[in-house]
């Protein structure tokens, strides 16, 4: 069996819906929907050593995926990222297994082409006939070619000071472009709306419930790529929440199917000095963040004032032992060059700011030089260009 999807919950109440028609959010709490899969199922057909010989992309986990039908794949060759043991930097740090997960190499150059691959696919095999999609930038440059690669049209709404190369691709692509005068919470409501009067689908992060599914992934490969292990810790730039929310659904799946023994990691949410909602509610003890005001970043993914989905990542944080830290965009910036130099990996500064939250974390005694620990990079430094200095 492809996929072995059962249907979708709310991440309120619990209450199930259908996953064979067009969803958005729960009708009942207006709130994060999520799949679920017949894992029972799953665990007696399928052992977890298939995955070993099959391609190299986030598709090879077609069982924990939504798309029941291979045909409607939309797929660019998302996911297959490396997993990379860092060498300078795990001796300046005297950590033993240190780890740099890079989604740098995925299609349009970040991790949002597994999230926007999944639910490009989806939406194709439930018969949407074309998308809007509200941006900080990278995922409407995801959204743009998912969609130049399906056939169906696609709006972006990104705020006017988006990176250039997120406008370019989206451009490229062929998608309509549309410049907000304002952050991503005004271009939310704007793409909301178009949709709603032209019949198109809002792929708004964690308005949809199969984003999170492709993010999922990440969890999923990680796992493998350790030899069925959970590692420790994982730090995360932290913007609309996808990659947490997705990655601890992803660990939680194969919790359930018993293909790793152990414990979640704990997740540790990276946000901006200038725009830090979870930070700020994770310290005040608060379920739920209040909209950040005037957010400035020159991390664009990390601008994020008032994400959706704060009580699930404000959950995982607490349940999984985690903790929540914010850094400054020069602090970013210059760990762009340090990760660069000593790793050899061209990273942004988002997933840069995850090496600024680990020294935080380190001079707090709250990692161990044993621990397995994973920087995820969420992009390639090559987005972000206008940052590096020629000279
Ligand atoms: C490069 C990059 N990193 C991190 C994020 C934040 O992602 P999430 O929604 O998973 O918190 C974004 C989102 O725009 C991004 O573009
Ligand atoms: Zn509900």
């Amino acid at each position: 069996m492809y996929s072995y999807i059962s249907h979708l919950e709310c991440s309120v109440c619990e209450k199930e819906f259908p996953h064979d028609q067009i969803s958005s959010i729960s009708e009942c709490c207006a709130k994060v929907l999520f799949a679920r899969y017949d894992l029972q199922k799953l665990k007696k057909e399928v052992n977890k050593n298939v995955y070993a010989s099959r391609e190299s992309n986030m598709w090879r986990f077609s069982e924990l995926l939504p798309v029941t039908d291979p045909a409607n794949v939309v797929t660019l060759g998302e996911g297959g990222t490396p997993l990379l043991r860092t060498t300078d930097l795990g001796k300046k740090l005297n950590l033993n297994n240190l780890y740099i997960k890079d989604e740098g190499l995925n299609p349009t150059g970040t991790f949002k082409a597994r999230g926007i691959g999944a639910a490009v696919s989806k939406a194709n095999e439930l018969g949407v006939k074309g998308f809007t999609m509200p941006s900080a930038g990278n995922a409407a440059g995801a959204v743009a070619a998912y969609a130049a690669r399906s056939g169906h049209p696609v709006k972006v709404y990104m705020p006017q000071d988006a990176p250039s190369a997120n406008k370019k691709e989206s451009l490229l692509t062929g998608a309509e472009l549309n410049l907000v005068d304002g952050l991503i919470s005004d271009a939310g409501r704007i793409s909301s709306q178009v949709a709603k009067e032209e019949n198109l689908f809002d792929l708004s992060t964690l308005k949809e419930p199969y984003r999170a599914e492709g993010k999922k992934t990440m969890a999923l490969e990680l796992a493998q790529q350790l030899g069925w292990k959970i590692p420790d810790v994982i730090v995360y730039p932290t913007g609309g929440g996808t990659g947490i929310i997705g990655m601890h659904k992803g660990f939680n799946e194969l919790l359930e199917l018993g293909w790793v023994t152990g414990k979640q990691p704990r997740f540790i949410a990276v946000q901006a000095e200038g725009c830090q909602p979870i930070v700020k509610a994770f310290n005040e003890g608060a379920d739920s963040s209040e909209m950040w005001t005037n957010a400035a970043t020159v991390a664009d993914g990390l601008r994020v004032p008032g994400p959706f989905a704060d009580y699930v990542i404000l959950k995982i944080l607490r349940e999984t032992g985690g903790t929540a830290l914010s850094v400054t965009d020069k602090e970013m910036v210059d760990a762009m060059y340090e990760i660069s130099s000593d790793e050899g990996v061209v990273i942004c500064p988002e997933g840069a700011a995850t090496l600024v939250g680990l020294r935080q974390l380190l001079d707090k005694g709250l990692v161990s030089q044993d621990e397995t620990v994973i920087l995820l990079n969420t992009g390639s430094a090559y987005k972000y260009l206008e940052l590096v200095s020629e000279k």
